[in-house]
């Protein structure tokens, strides 16, 4: 089959797709024949060097796949049945023809969406529910200051927090971007480069601050996030793309707002963890993408390149150029 490669770590040019051996499903496992993934950040940082595979994952990449079940391994429990289309979170291996899977990770895929729509759920919509939810135990009535907006994550945490019957409030790094993520339900934005975002939140919420941040940017935002962070706050860190180094009093801030930090890593989660929370979206959050009802959620897309665009795909999500989900369709 063929699979997006790299042969060492490094800038774009150094993807292409190879002829490797078509993997086959374990105890428990289903093959999925791919019909498009996604693409991530995570995936710029492996190509990169700097983000291996979890251990004993697949080290193609590819987080989330779309596509048809054609193969079941030993042991399952008949879940699914061959031909099923399904949707897939992955620790890896999902920019290829065919990869596998434990039945408990496939999701169905919503009435209504294609396979390129689907493809783009798996990972951003899993984390987006999993900060806010799980670990930012979102209320209805709070405030949630969502970074990064137009991100993957961000365009999925807009649209989870109104219909948690929170108030979404986003950062982004251009008009274009901050008016995709108000269409989309945030309350108001604010662009970093030309505002103080923790002064544009105090004043939004009338001095009170924000009930919980969702923050992918860490070191360059630390100072601001304590300081718009409302009192008995939840600070969910799940990336670094603003540096892993701060300088300051970020424990007497934090403490005098009786403020949590709360980290997060999906990938490297355990099999049973993401059961758990694969299940927990796909009763409570799925039927939604279905429904014809004013809360109708919908996957973001950017852009959908051919895999043989693979260089292209990650230059323009290094690039910052996206809004939403960058998609990849695998030859069929
Ligand atoms: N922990 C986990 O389990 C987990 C899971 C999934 C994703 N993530 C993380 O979530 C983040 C978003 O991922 P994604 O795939 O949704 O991203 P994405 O669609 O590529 O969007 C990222 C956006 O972040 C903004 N940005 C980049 N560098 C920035 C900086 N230094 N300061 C402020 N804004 C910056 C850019 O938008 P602007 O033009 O607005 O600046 C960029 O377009 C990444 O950090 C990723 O690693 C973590």
């Amino acid at each position: 089959m063929l699979a997006v490669h790299f042969d060492k770590p490094g800038g774009p040019e150094n993807l292409y797709l190879k002829e490797v051996e078509k993997p086959s499903p374990g105890e428990g496992e289903v093959l999925l024949k791919v019909v498009a993934s996604a693409l991530n950040r995570a995936d710029l940082l492996q190509r990169q060097g700097q983000y291996d595979p979890p251990p004993g994952a697949s080290s193609i990449l590819g987080l989330e796949a779309s596509g048809y079940v054609v193969e079941l391994g030993p042991g399952c429990q008949g879940q699914w049945k061959i031909g099923d289309p399904a949707m897939a979170l992955l620790p890896g291996g999902g920019q290829a023809q065919y990869v596998t899977i434990p039945e408990g990770l496939l999701m169905p895929i919503p009435a209504g969406l294609t396979l390129p729509q689907a493809a783009a759920i798996p990972e951003v919509w899993l984390t987006a529910f999993q900060l806010l939810h799980l670990l930012g135990n979102v209320q209805a009535g709070d405030t949630v200051l969502i970074h990064a907006g137009s991100s993957g994550v961000g365009t999925a945490a807009i649209q989870l927090t109104r219909i948690a019957g929170a108030t979404p409030l986003v950062t982004a790094g251009s008009q274009h971007k901050l008016q995709m993520a108000e269409k989309l339900g945030a309350a108001a934005g604010f662009n970093y480069k030309e505002e103080d975002f923790s002064e544009a939140t105090l004043k939004f919420t009338k001095g009170a601050g924000v009930n919980i941040i969702l923050d992918c940017i860490g070191g360059s935002y630390w100072e601001k996030n304590v300081t718009c962070l409302a009192l008995d706050g939840r600070w969910v860190l799940y990336g670094l793309m603003g540096g892993a180094n701060i300088s300051g009093p970020l424990f007497s801030k934090l403490f005098f707002k009786r403020g949590s930090l709360i980290t997060s890593r999906l990938r490297c989660r355990d099999k049973k963890y993401k059961q758990m929370l694969v299940k927990a979206f796909t009763e409570q959050i799925l039927p939604h993408f279905s429904t014809e009802g004013p809360q109708r959620l919908l996957p973001v897309l950017d852009r959908v390149f051919p895999v043989t665009e693979i260089q292209e795909a990650h230059a323009h999500m290094e690039t910052n150029k996206n809004v939403g989900k960058i998609v990849l369709e695998l030859p069929q």
